[in-house]
């Protein structure tokens, strides 16, 4: 029994936001007697030691050697262990035991990893973890692979900047065309991380350029410090690769997968990452996709880019995510047959089967690109063969920046909850879940293909993280969606609140709820109606521009002229989409009997009187709609001046100065796009408000 002294201090940079671990969220666990049974020299129980004495310095707690003298005993499972300790959920190397019997609180786990997670399950607990009556929980994660991925470029992209898609500033890891020599906040961030419950990061963004390319080259001890930097808190670092790499650092004249000189090269470019980085977790790769290398070039499939990388890496156990995000985006405009959301099924669905084991397909949630609403993407549920891992997208591309408070808990989970069999079909197959499918249960699989659940981060250099302080909070849901997908989105914005707000007042925790908790529709209701997708300005996707991308090679979206609206995706008349979903989906998607309202037009295309199960018109919807979402805003920024005392300073000046942007922006949103449907439909607004 010894309380070893940790070999590293918990990372800290007083300067940045302590997001949901400032030093208040440990005095529950640091005011008491510990007890530590760790007899592991792995960094990750040394981060364990780091934490504890930390906690227990700053709140005046004691370290005790006796288990029997302490309140908490942290413990890896000793091979002795009472049998409700042995269960076979215990061999997952990240699961934990959390007890109380009489007054003693006990955590055990048997690998440091699972001692870590339930050491942040006693914070996220606060005094909670030690009152009560006795319990004995067992808590493991859904899927193995929960992995955050960084959209973050070394060279500065002259349109797209340090972090693409990024709204909170530059990166944490690059600087000035470089890897950033301290890379403390990167340590900080990777703690957050690990009381999230993720554990991967791929490093750079899926648009590879030739600096980033580097990193497999040249800029390799870069990385090591960079996985050296997660590795104490149980993450994994990964790297997202070019499929040029061999022409571009190797001097190849090809890149096609089937070339014997290729496949040497990238065996070699593996045992070097590997020999660099031994945990190293492998290679993300867009190929195919918006301009970037692949396989195409040379007659070859998706299936055979993706299993000749995972031959290279196989021998160190590594992973490739193969992201299924293809589509054609050099469009005819005029050619109505095709439908870019029919892409990823059409490119992957066929290659069911023949992924090499260590290949993770990754799909977005929808069929398109990460929209406020559309349908769920029918190729996550289309392989039953395939590891396949739906990704997300945390950073608010579509959603506002994060110069709009948007709480996306609630949204993921919807998602990740999508039963793609119905609820009550086939008994077999019903109630499967897009999260079942992650975790490897499909229904028509064997149970082996286990994949997992990926999103692009929204963390830059900004001292709140992620620009508007409450954007932490989709961070932070998103880790603990991950960990559990069936989590209430709104007690784990509680547990956000609590945590950030160490001691939040009941105005705090009423305030953040009313702001927070229907964000996420409210923003649906005053941007693009009705699974509309793609009514914002093009480049940027910010603001409203409900033709941006009309008559685009990048697609089409709503096809709006003066007698309707919406994307006739049936197989009786339109693109035939809905037939790529399994039933009862493809029958109710393709009936506007029983399509649901929020989704008609991402389905059918009506005229603007159809009415709506609401009993609405559909104009009608557009206007109310845009008329109440942007009253929920000023009903929320309201809420947010009444309360904004309550809240530290320095969240206060920053949050205000987002909401003063946020009505701005609702209300151009709500007037452009009621304006854009009075235009088209020639329809008044049957409550005569004021349509420009
Ligand atoms: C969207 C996004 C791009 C990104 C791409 C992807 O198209 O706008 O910035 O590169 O998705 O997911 O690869």
């Amino acid at each position: 029994v010894t309380l070893n002294r940790p070999s590293h201090p918990v990372p800290a940079d007083p300067a940045v936001h302590p997001a949901w671990l400032p030093e208040a969220a440990f005095a529950p666990l640091g005011s008491r007697r510990v007890a530590l049974v760790l007899d592991d020299a792995s960094p990750v129980a040394d981060t364990v030691r780091a934490e504890v004495t930390a906690a227990l310095a700053a709140h005046g707690g004691a370290a005790v050697e006796a288990a029997e003298a302490a309140d908490v005993v942290l413990a890896l499972r000793p091979a002795d262990a009472a049998p409700q300790f042995q269960s076979d959920g215990d061999l997952d190397p990240e699961a934990f035991t959390y007890a109380r019997a009489g007054g003693v609180v006990t955590v055990t786990a048997s690998d440091a990893r699972g001692l870590l997670y339930g050491l942040f399950h006693l914070v996220r607990l606060g005094e909670r973890a030690f009152t009560g009556a006795d319990v004995v929980e067992r808590h493991a994660p859904h899927t193995p692979l929960r992995m955050l991925d960084h959209w973050d470029n070394i060279a500065v992209h002259p349109v797209m900047g340090q972090v693409e898609r990024g709204y909170a500033g530059g990166s944490i890891f690059y600087e000035a065309g470089v890897v950033r020599e301290d890379l403390t906040r990167v340590a900080q961030y990777a703690r957050l991380l690990a009381a999230s419950g993720v554990n991967r990061v791929a490093i750079n963004n899926v648009n590879v350029g030739p600096a980033e390319t580097r990193l497999l080259d040249d800029l390799l001890p870069d990385v090591a410090r960079i996985a050296a930097a997660f590795r104490p808190y149980g993450i994994t670092t990964h790297l997202s690769v070019s499929w040029a790499s061999p022409v571009r650092l190797g001097g190849l004249a090809t890149s096609d997968p089937f070339d014997a000189g290729v496949q040497e090269w990238w065996a070699g470019a593996a045992d070097r990452v590997w020999a660099a980085i031994p945990d190293f977790g492998g290679f993300v790769i867009k190929a195919d996709s918006e301009g970037q290398p692949g396989p195409f070039a040379y007659g070859r499939t998706h299936a055979d880019g993706a299993n000749m990388l995972a031959a290279a890496v196989a021998p160190h156990g590594g992973l490739i995510h193969w992201r299924a995000f293809v589509y054609n985006h050099e469009q005819d405009w005029r050619d109505r047959r095709t439908d870019r959301a029919k892409a990823a099924f059409e490119h992957f669905a066929p290659y069911d089967g023949t992924f090499a084991d260590n290949v993770i397909v990754q799909i977005k949630h929808g069929p398109l690109d990460f929209q406020v609403r559309e349908a769920t993407s029918p190729a996550i549920a289309a392989m039953p063969r395939t590891r396949v891992a739906p990704e997300f997208q945390v950073t608010t591309e579509y959603l506002g920046h994060q110069k709009h408070a948007v709480y996306l808990g609630r949204m993921w989970s919807q998602l990740l909850a999508f039963p793609y069999w119905g609820q009550d079909g086939d008994g077999s197959r019903s109630g499967r879940t897009m999260a079942d499918v992650a975790a490897g249960r499909h229904p028509l699989g064997d149970g082996t293909r286990v994949g997992g659940l990926a999103a692009v981060s929204n963390v830059g250099d900004d001292v709140f993280w992620t620009g508007h302080p409450f954007a932490q909070a989709n961070l932070y849901a998103w880790g603990r969606l991950a960990w559990d997908p069936t989590a209430d989105p709104i007690a784990i914005l509680d547990e956000w609140i609590a945590l950030t707000f160490p001691g939040a007042t009941a105005l705090v925790r009423e305030t953040l709820h009313a702001i927070l908790d229907q964000s996420w529709e409210t923003y649906e209701m005053y941007t693009a109606p009705l699974g509309v997708c793609f009514m914002v300005q093009p480049g940027s996707h910010y603001g409203p521009s409900p033709d941006g991308y009309e008559y685009s090679p990048w697609g089409t979206y709503h096809f709006a002229d003066r007698d309707g609206v919406g994307v006739d995706r049936t197989r009786a008349t339109g693109s035939g989409y809905t037939g790529q979903y399994p039933a009862p989906w493809s029958d109710v998607y393709e009936s506007l009997d029983t399509c649901p309202d929020e989704l008609l037009l991402f389905f059918h295309h009506v005229p603007y009187s159809h009415v709506l199960h609401s009993g609405k018109t559909v104009v009608q919807h557009v206007y109310d709609t845009h008329f109440e979402g942007l009253e929920r805003v000023l009903e929320a920024a309201r809420r947010w001046t009444e309360a904004q005392d309550a809240f530290p300073a320095d969240v206060a000046e920053r949050v205000t100065e987002r909401f003063a942007e946020q009505v701005r922006s609702a209300t151009d949103w709500r007037d452009v796009v009621n304006t854009y449907f009075l235009r088209h439909s020639g329809v008044a607004d049957a409550h005569g408000r004021t349509i420009y």
